[in-house]
């Protein structure tokens, strides 16, 4: 049975009111079933909607204990009357969005930011505990980051949040964190010159060899970005369980490969070429029209270097009559490219930035089927085939094309997916 501090067992006998020692009995239960010996406290929680019971539950009269920021919104809220949606489905979003903007905010210690890449909105640093909901954030943040949280849902970061406590066991014991299958990428693929879809490639394909082992990448560019990476967060987690990866001589847990593995040798070795890379671009393509109606780029939320890329992509062009181009940001970097004039750059091109909502959801059904969305381009493999997995179950038929960030701003400008 899990070690509680005073503080700890005060929370579990209800001292501190029900939502808490809710959230307190859920982390003793998840404490026991892991094995862990005691509770660690947190810096800060990333935290899911509301939708589960036992949330509603926790959030009876709770308070954030750490400060806590959320996953995005269900659209623009400044934004909302530009999907060309009707009426009806407009306030109906609107209701939902302020009856879940209201209950962050009665909560206290909130981060008003919704994005799904929470890490450059409040800083993380090395070996510091915390509680983030959603397997792409909690990847990035372990890998990227060298902070430590396990790979939360939506009721344990909750109880996190609000106790400020999380149970030590996982990615928060160092010897968890060991990589374990070294991934190399073959030098003829030029790792210099990847595009962000060349990462969801390459972590798409290692997916499967992983079950829940710990990549280490080796021959990846020492200049990889954090964007780069949040590719690869995501697009591993789609084939794996593995909540981390390391890449040799960029990650902060790994500065050699010997570190990274913890002084032991790799299981296994596998290496990424030309032959691996076109099966995951070709498995992602399920159009056949080339007649593209809508680009997407920001699933997860672009960083500053991806919409500056896009932007340098656009400058001077125009998104073809017809063509939806959207761009989905957190707020903070939103802020930031709009200074920089990089918002106006996509936007006088007729593209749209779009922050704090979730970019893939107008997509898919019922949303994307209102708004006549057929054919969709985009960098994110997840939102490929997410398209094409919806549009098949609800008879849509809507398809992907998935490809580079150049490849999806060319469709954009010529309504068209380049020739194969
Ligand atoms: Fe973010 Fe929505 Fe994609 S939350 S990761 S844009 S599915």
């Amino acid at each position: 049975m899990v070690y509680l501090k005073e503080d700890e067992q005060r929370m579990l006998e209800g001292e501190q009111g029900p939502g808490v020692q809710k959230a307190m009995e859920l982390l003793v239960k998840v404490a026991d079933a892991y094995g862990a010996e005691r509770m660690i406290d947190i810096t800060q929680a990333y935290i899911g909607r509301f939708a589960l019971p036992i949330v509603s539950e926790m959030v009876n009269g709770a308070k954030f204990k750490v400060p806590t920021s959320c996953t995005p919104l269900v659209l623009d809220p400044q934004r909302t009357q530009e999907f060309g949606l009707p009426e009806t489905v407009i306030k109906e979003e609107q209701r939902l969005l302020s009856q879940r903007l209201e209950m962050y905010q009665r909560m206290g210690l909130i981060i008003p930011s919704y994005t799904c890449v929470p890490h450059f909105v409040y800083d993380l640093r090395k070996g510091e505990h915390v509680a983030f909901t959603e397997t792409n954030v909690g990847i990035l943040t372990n890998s990227w980051f060298g902070a430590m949280t396990n790979l939360e849902g939506t009721s344990t970061s909750m109880a996190s949040a609000i106790t400020g406590k999380t149970p030590e066991y996982g990615f928060h014991l160092p010897e968890n964190r060991y990589g374990r299958v070294l991934i190399e990428v073959a030098p003829e693929l030029e790792p210099e010159t990847f595009d962000y879809a060349d990462y969801v490639a390459l972590a798409t394909w290692t997916g499967t060899m992983l079950f829940d082992r710990i990549a280490v990448y080796s021959g990846l560019s020492r200049n990889m970005r954090p964007g780069h990476a949040k590719y690869l967060c995501a697009s591993q987690i789609y084939r794996s369980g593995a909540g981390m990866f390391h890449v040799v001589g960029v990650t902060p847990e790994a500065p050699t490969l010997e570190t990274a593995c913890g002084g032991r040798k790799p299981e296994q070795r596998f290496v990424f070429g030309k032959k691996e890379r076109e099966s995951v671009y070709e498995e992602f393509c399920s159009a056949t029209d080339t007649k593209v109606d809508t680009v997407i780029i920001g699933c997860p939320h672009c960083t500053l270097d991806e919409i500056w890329k896009i932007a340098q992509l656009l400058n001077g062009r125009k998104v073809s009559k017809g063509v939806r181009l959207w761009i989905g940001v957190g707020q903070n970097t939103e802020v930031l490219a709009d200074r920089m004039g990089l918002v106006d750059i996509i936007e006088d091109a007729g593209g749209r930035v779009f922050a704090d909502m979730c970019i893939r959801r107008p997509v898919l059904p019922p949303l994307g089927e209102t708004l006549g969305v057929r054919v969709v381009a985009t960098t994110s493999g997840s939102t490929a085939q997410n398209v094409y997995r919806r549009g098949k179950e609800g008879g849509t038929g809507t398809t992907a094309w998935f490809g580079s960030t150049k490849d999806c701003i060319d469709a954009a400008v010529k309504g068209k997916w380049r020739d194969k």
